[in-house]
C-alpha cells in the first residue's frame, strides 16, 4: 500500500476510534468497514455519515468484556483445537511463524497508540506452565519481552518460589502492544489480538495457565467475575488446567495479598509436583 494511502487510512482509524468506533477488523480479514472506508476516502463523503455503516454486525463493546451474538467469547470458543500437538522439537519454529505472521501489525488502534515494540511473549516453547498478564507497560513495550519491570522482578520471584525459572516458563499477555497510559486493553482490542495467543497456547500445550489478573482470566475464560470467586478452584483453557491469581503489579501495590498469591501458586505446585526451589 502506497504510504500516502496507508497514512490516510491510519487518519480515518484514528477518527473513527474517537468516535469509539474501533470493529476494523474481525476474523482476521479487513471488515467490510475498511472497504467502506476507502470508498468514503476516494470520493471524499462526509466522514459522520460513513461512521453508520461500520458496525456490520452484532459485536457490542461493553464495560469489561465483547459481547458477540450475546456473550463473552473464551479462548475455548474462538478457534476450534488443533487435532495434532506440536512436537517439542517444532515448537520454536511453529512460534517463530506466528511472530512472523503478526508482523509489523496495524490490526488494531494499539498499533497507532505509541506503540514501540510488539511484546510476542517469550520463554521455553516446551513450557509446563505458561503465565498470562493483561499487556505490555512502557518497560516491557521498549524492551520488546514480557514483564520485564517492576511487575516482573515480582512475577520472577514467584517463579523461583515455585521451584522454577524464568527460562524454564512461558511469559504472554492478552494484548501485544502496550495500551496507552497502562489501561485495561479494549474488548476490540483484545479481541483482535487473543486470535494469535491462542495460537501461542496450541503449540506450547503446558501442563498449566496461570492467569494474572482479572482481565487475563475474563478474557482466556470469557467470564467477567471477581477475582476472588475465580481464584481456588481450577478452571479449563484449551485443554489446559488454568488457575487464577493476583497481578503481580496489584501486589506490588497491596504487598498485603501476596499471602493469598502464594496460595493459589502452591495449588499449581502440587498440580505439577513442584515442592520449591532446592527440593
Ligand atoms: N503487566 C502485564 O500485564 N504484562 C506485562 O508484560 C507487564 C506488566
Amino acid at each position: 500500500m502506497a504510504d500516502e494511502t496507508q497514512s490516510q487510512l491510519r487518519a480515518y482509524v484514528e477518527y473513527f476510534r474517537d468516535l469509539g468506533v474501533y470493529d476494523f477488523y474481525r476474523n482476521g480479514e479487513p471488515a467490510e468497514a475498511l472497504v467502506v472506508l476507502e470508498a468514503e476516502a476516494a470520493v471524499a463523503v462526509e466522514p459522520v455519515v460513513a461512521a453508520a455503516p461500520v458496525v456490520v454486525e452484532p459485536v457490542v463493546a461493553v464495560a469489561g468484556g465483547t459481547v458477540v451474538a450475546g456473550k463473552l467469547v473464551s479462548f475455548d470458543d474462538l478457534a476450534l483445537r488443533p487435532e495434532v500437538q506440536v512436537l517439542v522439537g517444532d515448537r520454536a519454529a511453529a512460534l517463530k511463524a506466528i511472530q512472523d505472521e503478526i508482523g509489523d501489525c496495524t490490526r488494531c488502534p494499539l498499533a497507532y497508540a505509541g506503540r514501540r515494540k510488539i511484546v510476542f511473549g517469550d520463554g521455553d516453547p516446551g513450557a509446563r506452565v505458561m503465565f498470562v498478564g493483561e499487556g505490555p507497560g512502557a518497560d516491557e513495550d521498549e524492551l520488546g519481552l514480557p514483564f520485564v519491570g517492576k511487575a516482573g522482578q515480582l512475577l520472577n520471584n514467584m517463579i523461583q518460589a515455585m521451584g522454577l525459572t524464568r527460562e524454564g516458563v512461558y511469559i504472554a499477555n492478552i494484548v501485544k502492544c502496550r495500551p496507552p497510559a497502562n489501561r485495561a486493553p479494549e474488548p476490540v482490542e483484545a479481541n483482535t489480538c487473543t486470535q494469535f495467543l491462542v495460537r501461542q497456547m496450541d503449540v506450547v500445550q503446558p501442563q498449566v495457565v496461570v492467569a494474572l489478573g482479572a482481565t487475563a482470566a475474563m478474557y482466556l475464560l470469557g467470564v467477567k467475575q471477581s477475582l476472588a470467586s475465580l481464584r481456588g478452584v481450577w478452571h479449563s483453557c484449551r485443554g489446559t488446567k488454568l488457575a487464577v491469581t493476583y497481578h503481580p503489579a496489584f501486589l506490588l501495590r497491596d504487598p498485603r495479598m501476596k499471602g493469598e498469591a502464594w496460595k493459589d501458586l502452591q495449588m499449581v505446585m502440587a498440580e505439577m509436583g513442584l515442592k520449591g526451589p532446592g527440593k
